[in-house]
This record gives structure tokens, C-alpha cells and sequence, in this order.
């Protein structure tokens, strides 16, 4: 089994898999990735699997995801491809979107158990990297009224690189095997990005999200490394949960909307990810870190 992440989530969970069933297992990631998720790194060793740093390009998640597929292509008779999230080739994207579809439809019971139905007004907030947990969070919810807001990756305010594809009006390209709205160079090359949170530090977009922002059924903006930041900090102080650096960018837009609501909407955000491994990062930032 060969398999792909950007904070090391997927790889925690293959390796987990991969030493239940007795297979071997090899985790490509960035060597940014490896030094900026320590914690998912240390948990995919103890699992027994072999992390293979990729020194190539930015370092980061485009860079493993190509490498993974180029060592897949060239041993596919004996080895599994797993990517973590909705992009490559259709049918990764299909076994992506359909597994983290559960989300949802746990989501649907205890939405209905709480409300007694959909709420007219209602926000599912989630933050988009290649975009699985989106898809898992709002698939139940497509033929609902309910408002299906992405949120990318804005980058550092006082920079121009972001992961923002959809939101920065990248044009379409190919990446990964698909067509999908991609950061690009002026000579459609794919361009450099930049974010705080490794999960979404990725120039593509799966094209499920392309398709939603097309028809219009969803809606992305973007939220910056500072403005994740701070979400960050509130949700922790106020909530009592300690969000990833991913789904703090949600959060963002979660503050930036409440104040324009009414009490009686719902704004429901996707709290994808623990904060755990991303202890390094926010202590540099913010000078302590506590969860
Ligand atoms: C916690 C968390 N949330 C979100 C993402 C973004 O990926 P996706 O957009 O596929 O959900 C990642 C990716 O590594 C992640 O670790």
C-alpha cells in the first residue's frame, strides 16, 4: 500500500490499516510536511510504516502526490495506490468522496434529531484542501436548501501565494490526471502556494468542488494564515474543542458570518482536524501552545 498525505492524517490512518491486515505500507509526504507535522509523523513510525520524504518542488503535498502516483505507475502489479482526498484520477476521487460520505449521513441524523428537519437557513462550513471533507460533510445535504460554504486557504496577509484556486479565479488546468481550476504561472505551469496549514497547501482543487462552484450549489472564499490563527484561539478559549490549523480556517468564516445572523440560523463547521499536530507550528506563532 502506497499512500499520500499533506498533515499526515491519511498516512496515520493507512498505516493504521496497513498494520492491522500485515501489509507493508509507505507514506510519501513533503519534507516541509515530515518537519512541520511531527506528531502524524511519529504516529505513522510507530505503525510500523516507511515515510518517504519528497525533496522535489515546494516540498509540500503536490510534490508527494506526484511522486506517489510516478512509484505507483511504475510498480502497479504488486502495490496499492491510496490518496487521501478527493483528487488524481476519477476513481480515487470517487472512493474518496463515496468513504467520507459517512460523515454526512451521521451528520443528517443528529441534524434531524436536533432540528426535527433541515433548517431552512442553515450553513455547513467546511474548510477545502483537495476538498474530501467537504464532500463527506455536505453529500447527504445536495438536495437540501442548506448553504455549502468552502473555505480555502488564503495564505499569509502580506503575501501574494495562497492554495486558493477557486476563490482566486485560477483558471482550469491539469494536475494530478484531472481538470480542475489550478494555480497556475503566467505560462500555465502550476504555480507556487502557500498556507499555515499543510492540508490545504495545495495548488488543485478536486473537480467535484469545480463542478459545485460552476452550478453554483456551493459557495468558497478564503481565509488567511492570521485570520486561522485567531480563529484558532477563540474557538479554543470559548468552545472547549482545539481545532487543526485546517479547520480553524472555517471557523474564520464561521466569525466573520455570526455577526450578520439572525439566533434563530444555523451555522454548522466541520472541525476536521486536532490541533495535536500542529503544536509546533502554532507555539512559533503564538508563543505557547496548549490544548
Ligand atoms: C484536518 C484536515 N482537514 C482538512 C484537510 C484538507 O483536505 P481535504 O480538503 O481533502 O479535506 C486535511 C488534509 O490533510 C486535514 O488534515
Amino acid at each position: 500500500m502506497w499512500g499520500i498525505p499533506g498533515a499526515g492524517y491519511a498516512g496515520k490512518m493507512l498505516s493504521m490499516a496497513a498494520k492491522k491486515f500485515g501489509l507493508k505500507c509507505k507514506i510519501f509526504m513533503g519534507a516541509k510536511d515530515i518537519k512541520r507535522q511531527r506528531p502524524n509523523v511519529e504516529a505513522i513510525r510507530e505503525n510500523g510504516a516507511q515515510i518517504v520524504p519528497v525533496t522535489s518542488g515546494s516540498q509540500t503535498l503536490v510534490d508527494a502526490v506526484s511522486e506517489c502516483m510516478r512509484y505507483w505507475v511504475s510498480n502497479c502489479e504488486h502495490v496499492h495506490n491510496c490518496i487521501g482526498s478527493t483528487v488524481g484520477p476519477n476513481i480515487f476521487i470517487k472512493i474518496c468522496a463515496w468513504s467520507t460520505a459517512q460523515i454526512s449521513r451521521e451528520l443528517m441524523a443528529q441534524v434531524k434529531e436536533e432540528f426535527g428537519q433541515v433548517p431552512k437557513k442553515m450553513k455547513l462550513l467546511n474548510c477545502v484542501g483537495g476538498g474530501s471533507s467537504a464532500m463527506g460533510f455536505w453529500n447527504e445535504f445536495m438536495d437540501t436548501d442548506a448553504e455549502l460554504v468552502g473555505i480555502e486557504a488564503g495564505g499569509p496577509e502580506n503575501s501574494n501565494l495562497h492554495a486558493a484556486p477557486l476563490t482566486n479565479g485560477s483558471k482550469i488546468g491539469i494536475l494530478h490526471g484531472a481538470a480542475q481550476y489550478v494555480v497556475q504561472d503566467k505560462e500555465g505551469q502550476i504555480g507556487s502556494t502557500e498556507s499555515i496549514s499543510a492540508g490545504l497547501d495545495y495548488p488543485g482543487i478536486s473537480p467535484l468542488h469545480c463542478f459545485l462552484k460552476d452550478t453554483k450549489r456551493a459557495r468558497y472564499t478564503s481565509a488567511s494564515d492570521e485570520d486561522a490563527l485567531k480563529a484558532f484561539q477563540l474557538v479554543s478559549k470559548l468552545e472547549n474543542i482545539s481545532p487543526s490549523l485546517e479547520p480553524s480556517h472555517a471557523f474564520a468564516e464561521a466569525i466573520r458570518l455570526a455577526p450578520k445572523l439572525k439566533s434563530s440560523d444555523v451555522i454548522i463547521v466541520n472541525s476536521c482536524g486536532d490541533s495535536l499536530k500542529d503544536k509546533d507550528i502554532i507555539k512559533k506563532k503564538l508563543g505557547a501552545y496548549k490544548r
